[in-house]
């Protein structure tokens, strides 16, 4: 069976019918002239039967479950940990954006161009001391914004069945936060960051057996070297906004289905 679609129908006509505002008027035309072309109406039906059955599927949360509607539990502001961290995230993701138009990940020069660029924007471009500050301020808060929400999370067993796998999806998150950090405290390319990079050199060449293979993967090589900051730069630009971005939209994705639990 077929399904007819009344492409032909005047929808014209209709609005005149309707009596609407401009603003209702222009709202509508547009939607219908996206909807004759990518038939948005269709998908947007389709999103919110989705929407119904997942939450159909899923267990009431322990505030439905004991009518706790209408309790006010001291630690609930704890529960915004979470919301914060994101919110961290989000401020370090823009401002980070910001930095990248200035920043170039090179060590040639003495100083390098790297820290050239650095005391560049600290020092010349207008509001760059706010922006890196803004940046760095924002990393540091978002770490111990996600350790505190994870202590949350420990202490009132919201980690238990069936919320073990936002458990672990949290320590992926956590761990990869620090390499977010870490790889960020290099990109200055100051003794700080080149003492630390030391560091994480010597702490991989101590694994043992592929020690050496780990630190080429790295830090591209033994010692620091315009490949090492050109793989922290990658990490830290690129390939961690993408992976960290999605695992929190899950994250959050598994707690809207799941709905937030109340402690046991
Ligand atoms: C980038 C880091 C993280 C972000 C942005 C984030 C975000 C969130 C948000 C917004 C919530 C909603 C409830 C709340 O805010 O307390 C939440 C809940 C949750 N998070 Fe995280 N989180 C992160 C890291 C972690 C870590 C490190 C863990 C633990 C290892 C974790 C485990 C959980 C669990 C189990 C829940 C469900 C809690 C409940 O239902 O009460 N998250 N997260």
């Amino acid at each position: 069976m077929s399904i007819e679609r009344k492409d032909e129908y005047d929808h014209g006509e209709w609005l005149k019918e309707k009596d609407l505002t401009p603003i209702e008027t222009t709202f509508l035309t547009t939607l219908i002239w996206l909807d004759r072309r990518f038939r948005i109406v269709d998908y947007l039906e389709l999103l919110e039967t989705l929407y119904y059955r997942v939450n159909l599927q899923m267990p009431k949360s322990h505030t439905e479950q004991y009518g706790l509607d209408n309790k006010f539990w001291y630690w609930y502001p704890l529960y915004a940990l979470g919301s914060f961290s994101t919110i961290a995230y989000v401020v370090a993701a823009i401002s980070g954006a910001l930095l990248g138009f200035y920043y170039s990940p090179s060590t040639a020069g003495d100083p390098s161009t790297a820290y050239n660029q650095l005391t560049f924007i600290m020092t010349e471009l207008n509001f760059g001391f706010m922006l890196r500050s803004l940046h760095r301020w924002s990393a540091q808060v978002m770490v111990a914004a996600v350790f505190l929400h994870m202590l949350r999370v420990y202490f009132t067993g919201a980690y238990k069945e069936p919320r073990e796998l936002n458990w672990l999806l949290g320590i992926v998150l956590i761990s990869l936060t620090m390499v977010f950090g870490y790889t960020g405290y290099l990109l200055p390319w100051d003794q700080l960051s080149y003492w630390a990079g030391q560091i994480g050199v010597e702490m991989s060449l101590s694994v043992p057996l592929i020690g050496e293979w780990v630190a080429q993967l790295l830090f591209g090589g033994f010692a620091l070297t315009q490949a090492t900051l050109q793989r922290m730069y990658i990490l830290h630009v690129f390939l961690l906004p993408f992976v960290v971005t999605t695992l929190i939209a899950v994250h959050i994705g598994i707690v809207w289905m799941q709905g937030i639990a109340e402690p046991h």
